[in-house]
């Protein structure tokens, strides 16, 4: 059981004895231990292919309406920070396109370890295999007592805190936000919450992509779904946007 080390470590002898503890208002720390311990943290380099394979797309397409070179990505629940450290080697990768941009990465997560880990950027050879290509580990990675750190470069890209999606949004509007394999184990009604806040920090022409199998379907109106692309949403045509148009693969 997920809630057995916190059992054994307060001495608490069942399930029942944490709940009667977790009632009482002061206990802030158990309470954030206990969540913590019951989150699924799950996350790996380039998750679900199509998703990254069609994100160079997507940003060039959003970039395209920018007067200014700035863009922001917010990855919503990123875990110890895989999926926002792909978006950064992605977009080095695409050197030549970004250069003269001002690229804002914002990675949070209601789990304060899971950010911590993030913005330490090392990873165990276990993690540092899934997902991540030979020639990503090698340039952007360096091997410490068997670990393998994110090089300095790469680490700066990215900035981390913690934030829960059921409440107020970080501060300004983002032109893309990842939210994905975050909201699946959440209630219904927490899902509406956490869209309607994503629907009011992205900006008019912004897309919203959701894990692979997710869908904003039944919990939210203020979302449609952007032609051409998987598990990619804009703002509904109720909302003030501007429409965004994402080119086809291969056109
Ligand atoms: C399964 S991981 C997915 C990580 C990454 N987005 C991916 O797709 O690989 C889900 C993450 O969502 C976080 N999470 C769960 N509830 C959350 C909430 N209310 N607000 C922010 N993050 C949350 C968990 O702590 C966990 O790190």
């Amino acid at each position: 059981m997920a809630v057995n080390p916190i059992l054994k470590a307060h001495g608490i002898p069942d399930c029942d004895a944490l709940a009667a503890e977790l009632a009482d208002p002061e206990a802030r720390t158990l309470s954030d231990e206990t969540v913590e311990a019951l989150l699924n943290n799950e996350t790996y380099f380039f998750r679900d292919h199509d998703a990254f394979s069609d994100l160079p797309r997507v940003l060039e397409a959003i970039a395209a309406n920018r007067r200014g070179k700035t863009l922001r990505i917010w990855s919503a629940g990123c875990s110890t920070g895989q999926e926002i450290y792909s978006i950064a080697m992605q977009l080095r990768d695409n050197e030549a396109q970004w250069r003269g941009w001002s690229i804002d990465l914002l990675g949070t997560d209601v789990s304060q370890s899971a950010i911590d880990r993030a913005r330490r950027a090392d990873f165990s050879q276990f993690e540092i295999q899934r997902g991540l290509a030979t020639g990503h580990m090698l340039r952007w990675f360096e091997n410490v007592d068997g670990r393998w750190q994110a090089r300095e470069k790469l680490r700066n890209m990215a900035r981390f805190r913690r934030h829960n999606v059921l409440e107020t949004p970080p501060p300004g509007r983002f032109d893309l936000i990842l939210c994905r394999n975050v909201m699946l184990y959440f209630p219904g009604t927490n899902r509406a919450r956490a869209l309607a806040n994503l629907a009011g920090a992205l900006a008019p022409d912004g897309a919203l992509m959701l894990g692979a199998g997710e869908t904003v379907l039944g919990y939210s109106d203020r979302f449609e779904i952007l032609p051409g692309v998987r598990s990619l949403y804009r703002l509904a045509a109720a909302e003030p946007r501007q429409i965004l148009r994402v080119a086809a693969a291969g056109s």
